[in-house]
């Protein structure tokens, strides 16, 4: 998804900006540029592909005085990933980058082209920078013309804009599109989409509200909020921790992620356990006063976490609970009820769908929750909770690590929930809480175990179709372990409830149809077993993935004995993804940038 970074100082923008760019990779982009304004004079530069490209570009231009600088990552939405598509979009004297979509950007270029302005691109960004420029005209000041143009904009937006005959300025807007500035010592001002272009570079950071829009300058820094109003900047301390980019020596980031799933879900579960009971400070019990069901909203593996999450508050807390698909939410007017607790699922906290849901449920009043893995991100700003899953940065455009943590977070809340409803002896309580313990040795890789997946994938690099069959919690690992195959392997994989395979998917069948049958020990082992063995009898290749031995199966992937079904589920869960991952590098795709996909998906 599309990436936005800004400098205004003395120091090298050149190196800033691009530096900024990197950090910002992992969301997923097909093109990138920079335009840097110093002296009165501009200079931009583009590419398609990866930033390698740009930098190959950029390699004898140098940055030496002060300047402003914008830069920009693109995820293509409205037009194909060309240069010319590519941001900044340029005007006749400014340029600008933006993330979002502007929603009436149809009838404001036609209106433009009238009046005789030509356009290189076919992107809605353009129209802003030759809105601004036609307001400029009428204006006394530069500010007014941009201020204006804001005004005339329809839909999301994050905007850095650049003018030559102010060229010590740089102009901004949010409104949808996440954005903040930082500061330093130095006098320096950043802008960014997301905090970890500016660790390391700032000290402070002020995250606008949707509806802000200003300037900065060498001396000034003036935001007005959605009103018109003035208003001063609410600086925050910014993490100095920056999280290293490196692989460790793995392959792949996603790789590093399956591997440190252990790591993070402890810190997931840090100072939250005590012999009986789930602790979550970060949230008040009356959250759950009056409230009758749960409402679970997301998108992607965010939303198999919330499938499963249906089954534990149910099982455990007695609590009615629905699951939705963000997208479909959006626009299917459901009936929202104030006994409803609202909770939104997401690993970034930024994904459109989601947040605008998430608004939606806001404006009916009920009471909301989040389930994120981005502390001050958009969803855990707006929503009146938030619980963070604590998986650290995810930088793999697959998601692993986030999943994983989002799952135990639910497990926990379905135990926190029913010691409040008590619906579960407390007894029992402690039980699942010493389960809960033995999550991180659960996950840990053995070498044995990455092997043989690595032996195994060779076998399942071709044919018609995969199906991921599971029951009860593992069909949503089911839906999860098909999202990540497709998703980096571009194969096609469907996750199904095994019950329902002889109900229609049965009919495809054959020895190129490969199931892989997730077949836990401890819940309803024999059902699933039997329907594994429907698929065989129809000569489907089964890969098996269960502690008990299967003599139907093609293939065998044994997992070790657990007490309980929670703890096969997350073994599975990593044999899963291992699998995904293995077979995604035997064919030499881009496992960590998968194509057409981003990471964090900020438009509709
Ligand atoms: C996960 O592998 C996917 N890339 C995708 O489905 C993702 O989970 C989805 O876009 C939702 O993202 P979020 O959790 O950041 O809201």
């Amino acid at each position: 998804m599309c990436g936005i970074v800004g400098y205004l100082g003395q120091k090298n923008t050149k190196e800033i900006l691009l530096e900024g760019l990197k950090e910002l990779e992992y969301r997923g982009y097909d093109s990138a540029g920079i335009a840097v304004l110093s002296d009165g004079e501009f200079s931009s530069f583009k590419a398609v592909g990866k930033l390698v490209n740009l930098e190959e570009k950029t390699k004898d231009f140098v940055t030496d005085a002060f300047a402003a600088g914008i830069g920009h990552t693109r995820w293509a939405t409205h037009g194909k990933p060309t240069e010319l598509n590519a941001h900044p979009h340029v005007g006749a004297s400014s340029y600008v980058v933006h993330n979002g979509i502007i929603e009436n950007y149809a009838p404001l270029k036609k209106e433009l082209q009238n009046e005789g302005v030509t356009f290189l691109s076919q992107t809605d960004t353009e129209v802003i920078v030759h809105q601004f420029e036609k307001n400029q005209k009428k204006s006394t000041n530069s500010f007014e013309a941009f201020k204006k143009t804001i005004s005339e904009l329809e839909g999301a937006y994050a905007i850095l804009l650049v003018t030559k005959s102010e060229d010590d300025t740089i102009f901004f807007a949010k409104n949808g599109s996440p954005m903040l500035m930082g500061i330093n010592a130095e006098n320096e001002k950043y802008f960014a989409s997301s905090d970890t272009p500016l660790i390391g570079q700032c000290s402070d950071v002020n995250y606008f509200e949707d509806g802000d829009y200003g300037y900065v300058n060498a001396d000034e820094i003036v935001i007005f909020d959605k009103m018109g109003n003035k208003k001063e900047p609410h600086f925050t301390k910014l993490s100095t921790n920056k999280l290293s980019a490196q692989k460790d020596g793995y392959r792949f980031f996603m790789e590093k992620e399956i591997y440190e799933q252990s790591s993070v879900i402890s810190d997931t579960l840090l100072g939250r356990l005590s012999e009986d009971a789930v602790v979550f400070d970060e949230i008040d019990t009356s959250l759950f006063d009056s409230i009758n069901e749960i409402k679970l909203c997301a998108c992607g593996t965010s939303y198999h976490s919330a499938l499963c999450a249906s089954y534990m508050f149910e099982r455990h807390a007695k609590i009615k609970t629905s699951v939705e698909v963000a997208s479909e939410l959006r626009y299917r007017e459901p009936v929202l009820t104030q006994d409803t607790l609202f909770v939104v699922i997401s690993q970034s906290g930024e994904t459109a769908d989601t947040l605008e849901t998430l608004k939606m449920a806001k404006a009916a009043g009920l009471k909301t929750l989040v389930i994120c893995n981005v502390d001050n991100s958009s969803m855990v700003r707006m929503a009146d909770a938030s619980i963070l899953t604590r998986a650290g940065v995810e930088k793999g455009v697959a998601s692993t690590k986030a999943f994983a943590t989002q799952v135990v977070v639910f497990w926990m809340l379905s135990l926190y929930v029913a010691k409040r409803n008590n619906s579960m002896q407390t007894q029992e309580i402690a039980e699942q809480i010493s389960l809960l313990r033995e999550i991180p040795k659960s996950v840990i890789v053995e070498d044995s175990m990455h092997e043989r997946i690595k032996r195994l994938s060779k076998r399942y690099l071709h044919g018609h179709g995969f199906f991921f069959i599971g029951r009860d919690l593992f069909y949503p690992l089911a839906l999860e372990g098909a999202l990540k195959l497709k998703e980096i392997s571009y194969l096609h994989a469907e996750g199904y409830p095994s019950g329902e395979m002889k109900h229609g998917p049965i009919a495809l069948a054959d020895p190129e149809l490969f199931t892989i049958a997730l077949l836990p020990k401890h819940l309803l082992y024999e059902k699933s077993r039997s329907n594994a063995e429907e698929l065989s009898a129809r000569d489907s290749t089964i890969c098996a993935i269960s502690p008990i031995e299967f003599d139907k199966a093609d293939d065998f992937i044994k997992t070790k004995e657990h007490g309980h079904y929670m703890l096969e589920f997350f073994e599975m869960m990593v044999v899963v993804q291992l699998l995904s991952l293995e077979i995604s590098i035997r064919l030499g795709n881009d496992v960590d940038m998968p194509r057409n996909l981003a990471k964090s998906v900020t438009v509709e």
